[in-house]
């Protein structure tokens, strides 16, 4: 099996959480003892050395994005910590806060400090209520012991941190949909721009990050950029990354290991291969929003870059796998229903749209559809791409795009059938 350095993982046991003295035993807090003996700025510039990227799905360079921050700002400013977690697939952050939930408290202290921000928030799902409670417990242990609070460590920094639970749909994990909810309001996304960085939270400066993107900054700045660099496998990629393997496998684990991991190794070392002693037909290897891959593609490393030149995307690393014995048009079916159901309905292409390519997909699978329906799904994913509001329709095309890239002689064979070919 593969050895791979635990970063995140390192205190997570099963059934039990890490709290202070255990998170200290294993060097907890020293990242961020580090961090406010440097400046702020030397903080922000060591991230960005790190060549850390975006764990929340779209992989944005976590030191890129802070330096569009106005951290040298005086006034009102927020770090909020994009805890909401619901696409299908992808698990990795309660996982994470399950098992050790001053990971993020830490992470979170460095990014306030780096940022100048006093008042920061995790938005969390609505059905993580043990995550939350853990983080309620983490903050005030965090404040007895001088780490959170007025006057941290001595440094003269302050920071408050607020959980803040979810009312639950897949839309307020959008940055902007998130600070409206967060501010009460209907979880509709903000037009971009002004991006969040100018006007976010309460009309003020924010920037979001993910849970495991936060949970890496300390450790970031206790071990070095070059550390962090080092982690992963890829020449472009840094870091471990927590992996949340699902869907037709013998075991379905979360578990860190390196950026460049090949799917191979998830699967087969990780995952125990398919289930029933099947093969692999396809993959999501980030989450629902993510382009299928192949049986061809496995040993692919699990990289930004890498994925991305493969016809995917990285996403969460939530790798859900299908087996051979799957109709991939209701598999895909399945997808688009949940991206059609959480639509805001805000915007046509997403609010009609969607719905319409459910039908038709149904049409498809259920062997009514003509190939005329086919040209109009097609029309109708081009009418969608790059028209909808917010990134949610787009990351509900990819997996159709690639049903139709990948296996389009499944899907013709339905048409042409007049029936599911797999199914007798
Ligand atoms: C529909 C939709 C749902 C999203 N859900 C989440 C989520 O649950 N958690 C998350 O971190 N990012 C989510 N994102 C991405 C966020 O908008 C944002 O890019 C991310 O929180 C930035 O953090 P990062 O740079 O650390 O990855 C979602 C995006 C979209 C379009
Ligand atoms: S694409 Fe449009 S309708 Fe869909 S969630 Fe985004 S803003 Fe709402």
């Amino acid at each position: 099996m593969t050895d791979t350095p635990q970063v995140l993982f390192k205190n997570r046991r099963p059934g039990e959480t890490a709290f202070l003295a255990e998170y200290q035993r294993s060097g907890g807090y020293e990242g961020l003892r580090k961090a406010v003996k440097m400046t702020p700025a030397e903080v922000r510039e060591t991230v960005k050395e790190s060549g850390l990227r975006g764990r929340g799905g779209a992989g944005f360079p976590t030191g890129l994005k802070w330096t569009f921050f106005p951290a040298d700002q005086l006034g009102e400013k927020y770090l909020v910590c994009n805890g909401d977690e619901m696409e299908p697939g992808t698990y990795k952050d309660r996982e994470l806060l399950l098992a050790d939930p001053h990971q993020l408290i830490e992470g979170m202290l460095v990014a306030a400090y780096a940022l100048q921000t006093p008042v920061a928030y995790v938005f969390i799902r609505y059905a993580y209520e043990r995550c939350a409670q853990n983080l309620e417990r983490a903050i005030a242990e965090a404040r007895q012991a001088g780490f959170l609070g007025r006057d941290i460590l001595g440094s003269g920094f302050a920071c408050e941190i607020f959980v803040h639970r979810s009312a639950g749909r897949y839309i307020c994990g959008e940055e902007t949909a998130l600070l409206n909810a967060l501010e009460g309001l209907r979880a509709n996304p903000r037009s971009k721009p002004p991006f969040p960085a100018v006007r976010g939270l309460f009309g003020k400066p924010t920037t979001v990050n993910n849970v495991e993107t936060l949970a890496n900054v300390q450790h970031i700045i206790a071990h070095g950029a070059d550390w962090f660099r080092g982690l992963a496998r890829t020449e472009s990629g840094a870091g471990t990354k927590l992996y949340g393997l699902s869907g037709h496998l013998n075991q379905t684990p979360c578990l860190e290991a390196p950026i460049g991991i090949t799917l191979r190794e998830l699967i087969q070392e990780h995952g125990g291969g398919v289930w029933q002693g099947r093969k692999m037909k396809a993959c999501l290897p980030g989450g629902a929003s993510t382009p299928f891959m192949t049986a061809g593609q496995l040993d692919v490393p699990m990289d930004f870059d890498t994925i991305e030149k493969a016809g995917s995307r990285f996403g969460t690393g939530g790798v859900t796998v299908f087996d051979e014995t799957t109709c991939m048009v209701e598999a895909t079916l399945n997808l688009n229903n949940f991206f059609a159901r959480e639509s805001c309905g805000w915007c046509t292409p997403c609010r009609d749209g969607l719905p319409f390519v459910s039908w038709l997909l149904r049409q498809i699978e259920t062997g009514k559809a003509t190939m005329d329906d086919l040209q109009t799904l097609r029309d109708q994913l081009r009418n969608i791409t790059g028209t909808s509001f917010c990134a949610l329709a787009q990351g509900a095309v990819g997996p159709i795009e690639s049903l139709l890239r990948l296996f389009g002689d499944e899907v013709e064979d339905h048409i042409k059938r007049g029936r599911c070919p797999l199914k007798s």
